[in-house]
């Protein structure tokens, strides 16, 4: 189901005055004046769609919302996506993973290494995300970005040959590749348990998609999910894939957010892969995630 379809209509509602500014750089915009907490109408909502579509990443600012307001406003672009990690999903409402450092009673109360690795958000489902919204709680004073790269750009500008070279290649996607792998410190992550490693086998995508609503190609590989190149040698695959992920992250294709207090931050999986970088441990910082499920990758 393509977000164009997924919007429930919402009738009768008073239109909100807002901007879309984009930002100065490779993608992003910030919309100044929206309220989330409020309805949205059909005809701002298709604004907020065309602007997601076209700037690949929107920061709503100064969003003082609920876990049912962000769901409910996530819902509008499709079905939402449960994490793996049950431990970590807000106790009432499952749809939303606590992206977190914060430790309490010795426990881990987040995911505290989300996005410790270049990664597009469920890569390794046989429906990736269409997108994710992350919505601030608390953050620190010092770190804690959030970096976005543009893969449209990165399949664009790769010398034709090699793009002639990957088109109908595809590559294996795995949560558990790099599952265990600390950077951050102080996180841990919990053992899978089989039921939930039975949710994560993995699987197979084409190395370079085309996103479904606005057409372009982009390349579908990430250093955080991404194992093999079907059909090559491993030393060949391991060569070519660290080529693909340092040509993805090129400075001039990336957007680096610093949060804001209450900024609600919504991706497009589809066009971006993106990564945590990461604060210090004693510094505390808690996001909301609720993640939107895509179509299949073709
Ligand atoms: C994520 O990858 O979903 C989390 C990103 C972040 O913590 O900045």
């Amino acid at each position: 189901m393509s977000a164009a379809t997924a919007f429930p209509s919402v009738a009768n509602i008073a239109p909100q005055s807002f901007d879309i500014r984009p930002f100065s750089g490779a993608v992003g915009a910030e919309i100044i004046g929206l309220d989330l907490a409020r309805p949205v109408n059909d005809l701002d909502f298709s604004r907020i769609h065309r602007a997601h579509l076209d700037h690949h990443v929107v920061v709503f600012r100064d969003q003082r919302i609920t876990p049912e307001q962000q769901i409910a406003f996530s819902r509008r672009f499709g079905v939402l996506q449960i994490h793996v990690l049950k431990q970590f999903l807000l106790a009432g409402h499952p749809e939303i993973l606590i992206v977190s450092n914060i430790i309490e009673n010795g426990q881990s109360i987040g995911l505290g290494d989300a996005g410790k690795f270049w990664h597009s958000d469920l890569s390794y489902k046989e429906l990736p995300s269409l997108g994710s919204m992350l919505h601030a709680q608390e953050l620190p004073a010092e770190g804690g970005d959030t970096l976005f790269a543009d893969l449209h750009k990165a399949w664009d500008s790769l010398p034709h040959v090699l793009r002639k070279a990957l088109e109908g290649r595809s590559a294996a996607h795995s949560y558990t590749a790099r599952y265990s792998e600390t950077k951050f410190e102080g996180n841990w992550r919990p053992t899978l348990t089989p039921e939930q490693l039975a949710q994560v086998n993995e699987v197979v995508h084409p190395i370079v998609r085309t996103h479904p609503e606005n057409g372009r190609k982009a390349l579908f590989v990430s250093e955080g999910f991404t194992t093999r190149i079907v059909g090559l040698p491993e030393d060949e695959s391991q060569q070519l894939l660290a080529e693909l992920y340092a040509h993805s992250v090129l400075p001039e294709n990336i957007y680096r957010h610093p949060w804001q207090p209450h900024d609600l931050v919504f991706w497009d999986n589809r066009s971006l892969i993106h990564l945590a970088a990461g604060c210090p441990s004693h510094l505390r910082r808690k996001l909301y995630r609720t993640t939107i499920q895509g179509d299949a990758p073709y």
